[in-house]
């Protein structure tokens, strides 16, 4: 269950995980699996997005949702996005203002308590039930939470488990608290969690779960401390012995300089000078002088506080002694990105802020960059440096969560990938920043960070073989 799965409907990271992972799943075949073919299907709101997307036939499940305040239609389409089946759910919570995550929090806290009640239920008028139902981030977490109270009195639920998957830990679902208690969801008992989070479906996902994971074995530690632990820390720590880190995968197919349509020139570590036009074609749409002796760094991000936009802002001021040129490409706070655009007046001969959402650009900088940077204040996973790395271009980024597990930062530079800085201020970022302006002119040095950095092995199916271990331990199976 996921609020959200591309390709049929993208906002964030989660979407990337909830569209890769089942198909991974689902291909998982000998010598790489020797366990049992997973049936694995998906459950999805039906968003407006998605209606817009596919021809819906007949539902597969009609009926109602019994609510304290009433009954609830619920209809379930279903369709396939490749060979994966995807479970459609509707109702009138769903799609009252259009979007995947409303502005307003009510509307979204009603939408998805609703979607993961019907969800849960809608199990038991199909002709398919679980073994596991599988919920992600705050969205999906209060079916858990039922769950864990149905399976005690109902016995089509006794033999289902659960695991919850967490892509981001501040967002608990706190605005869902009234639809929470609409749907018949009673605050919990459990005097382990903190008063404040006994209603909220996260930290009810967290207490009910049989199993739990994060998106990184960094990650998955750092949430039982007091910097990343949202307060959950010490209940966290109650829950640790079923708590572990998958890393993500990349979509190493769509992810592939060597044949990705949008770049001027393709390459792949065989030819790595053919990634040169590529930076060349950047510095010359948007105008910035061109030196192939200067590294070009780039930011690809959302414009949040997680992300330390501002560290990189700040820090680039920093260094500003330093020879480099930047581009950030990304939206969201206005704030920040009054900030970058500030930076862009100051540094006009070197920095660009392009405020905007642009995958085909965010392509060609992943390409055209010498350096990511990547000053995640936290991050469960991350993609941006993985994407980066398989182009071959060097990640700078803060040693927190999946970015420390992905990328190896190594004094001698013998078996590095990248850079590492350990606090979010600009003036380690700058120190890192140094670091790795020191070591690119040294053409066969870089070459080989390079390199290593394509020949990581990010692939889904790595991760898929970690969650299927889990389905099964879980299973019983
Ligand atoms: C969230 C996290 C990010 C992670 C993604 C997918 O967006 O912030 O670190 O990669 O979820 O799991």
């Amino acid at each position: 269950m996921a609020s959200e799965a591309a390709p049929l409907v993208k906002v964030g990271g989660l979407g990337d995980v909830a569209g890769s992972l089942p198909q991974a799943l689902r291909g998982l075949r000998p010598p790489f699996w020797q366990g049992p073919r997973l049936d694995v299907r998906l459950a999805l709101p039906l968003h407006r997005v998605i209606k817009e997307k596919v021809a819906l036939a007949e539902p597969v499940a009609d009926f109602m949702l019994a609510t304290p305040a009433g009954k609830q239609p619920v209809k379930v389409y279903l369709t396939h996005a490749a060979n994966l089946p995807v479970y459609l759910v509707d109702g009138p919570p769903i799609a009252p203002d259009g979007r995947v995550y409303s502005a307003d929090p009510l509307l979204d806290g009603e939408k998805y308590i609703f979607f993961s009640l019907a969800a849960l239920e809608m199990t038991r008028h199909l002709d398919w039930k679980p073994d596991i139902i599988h919920a992600n981030d705050w969205h999906t977490s209060a079916a858990l939470y039922a769950l864990g109270l149905r399976r005690r009195q109902e016995p089509f639920f006794e033999s289902m488990r659960s695991l919850l998957t967490i892509h981001n830990l501040p967002f608990m679902g706190k605005d869902a608290e009234p639809a929470m208690a609409k749907y018949g969801l009673p605050r919990s008992p459990e005097n382990r969690l903190p008063t404040w989070a006994r209603q909220f479906p996260l930290p009810l996902g967290l207490q009910s779960a049989d199993r739990i994971n994060t998106v990184s074995p960094g990650y998955a530690k750092e949430i039982t401390t007091p910097e990343f632990g949202c307060g959950l820390q010490d209940f966290i720590k109650t829950r640790q012995e079923v708590l572990t880190g998958i890393l993500n995968g990349l979509d190493q197919v769509d992810w592939d300089p060597a044949t990705d349509k949008a770049l001027a020139s393709r390459y792949d570590c065989a030819n790595l000078s053919s990634k040169l036009p590529n930076k060349a074609a950047l510095q010359n749409e948007f105008n910035l002088p061109v030196e192939a002796d200067t590294p070009l760094l780039v930011m690809i991000t959302r414009m949040d506080q997680q992300k330390g936009v501002d560290v990189a802002v700040n820090g680039l001021r920093v260094a500003a002694d330093l020879n480099w040129q930047a581009i950030i490409l990304g939206s969201g706070d206005p704030l920040l990105e009054t900030s970058c655009r500030s930076l862009e007046a100051e540094f006009p001969d070197r920095v660009r802020a392009i405020i905007q959402f642009d995958v085909g650009l965010s392509r060609r900088m992943y390409a055209g960059g010498d350096i990511l940077l990547m000053p995640s204040r936290y991050e469960p996973c991350g993609l941006a440096q993985m994407i980066a790395m398989r182009y071959g271009t060097v990640p700078l980024a803060r040693a927190t969560g999946g970015l420390r597990n992905t990328i190896l930062d190594d004094p001698t530079l013998a078996t590095s990938t990248g850079f590492l800085f350990d606090e979010a201020q600009p003036e380690a970022f700058a120190d890192g920043l140094r670091r790795a302006l020191y070591a690119y002119p040294d053409r066969e040095v870089w070459e080989s960070i390079q390199i290593r950095g394509m020949e990581q092995d990010f692939s889904w199916e790595k991760s898929a073989i970690a969650y299927a271990q889990l389905y099964v331990q879980l299973s019983g199976r």
